[in-house]
């Protein structure tokens, strides 16, 4: 299956891709997780990026559909794929197309202003492994430890509630469109999401049919 999971920064996008994806063994493709491995490498494309991430703002089309070709095109996305953050503007979507990419679904995680504000203020990340928690609806067993891997957690620069209102900005305005782009090639089901992430869950595999 090829799925795109859209919604806003901090809807759980990620959270949910990574449940579908173990479910059905396909891999999940995060261009925010693609650059912020090159910011952290210092590579060229993670210094250039470097400034939109950190101000809320949307990397270049041309730079992010550029690690999307090369990422697709690895023998782990010949069975099916995730794209978790990708496309996030209809020029994303139309590369896509032009790509010869036929996206089975679209999963639209819905979710109101006022609670990804409460869910960004509580993320905390795993600076080595990149695992997701929240200190109040996903905690880690060991506070401020990795549950996974053991390191230290940390919060992303892009959760500072200043940039967290720009992302809710940039989001409404050139990625919410994509809503109607695919609802328009009937791929679209939106999940509302839920308070409790495996409620979210649920209702997820119900979309996909899992
Ligand atoms: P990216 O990393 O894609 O960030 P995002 O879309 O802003 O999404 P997030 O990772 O913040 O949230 P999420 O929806 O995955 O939520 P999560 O599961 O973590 O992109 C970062 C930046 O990279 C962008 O701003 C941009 O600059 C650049 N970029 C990336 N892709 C790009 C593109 N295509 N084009 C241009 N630029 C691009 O959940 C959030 C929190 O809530 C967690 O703590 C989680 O534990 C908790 N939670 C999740 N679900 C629930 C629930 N149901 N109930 C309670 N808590 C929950």
């Amino acid at each position: 299956m090829k799925i795109i999971f859209l919604g806003a920064p901090g809807a759980g996008k990620g959270t949910q891709a990574e449940k579908v994806a173990a479910h059905l063994n396909i891999p999940t493709i995060s261009t925010g997780a693609i650059i912020r491995a090159a910011l952290k490498e210092g590579t060229e494309m993670g210094l250039a990026a470097k400034a939109y991430i950190e101000a809320g703002k949307l990397v270049p089309d041309e730079v992010v559909i550029g690690i999307i070709k090369e990422r697709l095109a690895n023998d782990d996305c010949k069975n099916g794929f995730i794209l978790d953050g990708f496309p996030r503007t209809i020029a994303q979507a139309e590369a896509l197309d032009a790509m010869g990419i036929e996206i089975d679904l679209v999963v639209n995680i819905s979710v109101d202003d006022a609670t990804i504000v409460e869910r960004m203020s509580g993320r905390r990340v795993c600076a080595a492994c990149g695992a997701t928690f929240h200190t109040k609806f996903n905690p880690s067993a060991d506070g401020d430890k990795c549950d996974k891997c053991g390191a230290e957690l940390t919060i992303r620069k892009d959760d500072k509630p200043e940039v967290v209102a720009d992302r809710l900005r940039v989001y409404h305005e050139e990625t919410e469109p994509l809503e109607r782009y695919y609802d328009a090639k009937g791929i679209l089901k939106t999940v509302v999401g839920q308070e409790k992430l495996e409620d979210t869950t649920a209702l997820t595999f119900k979309a996909i049919g899992v």
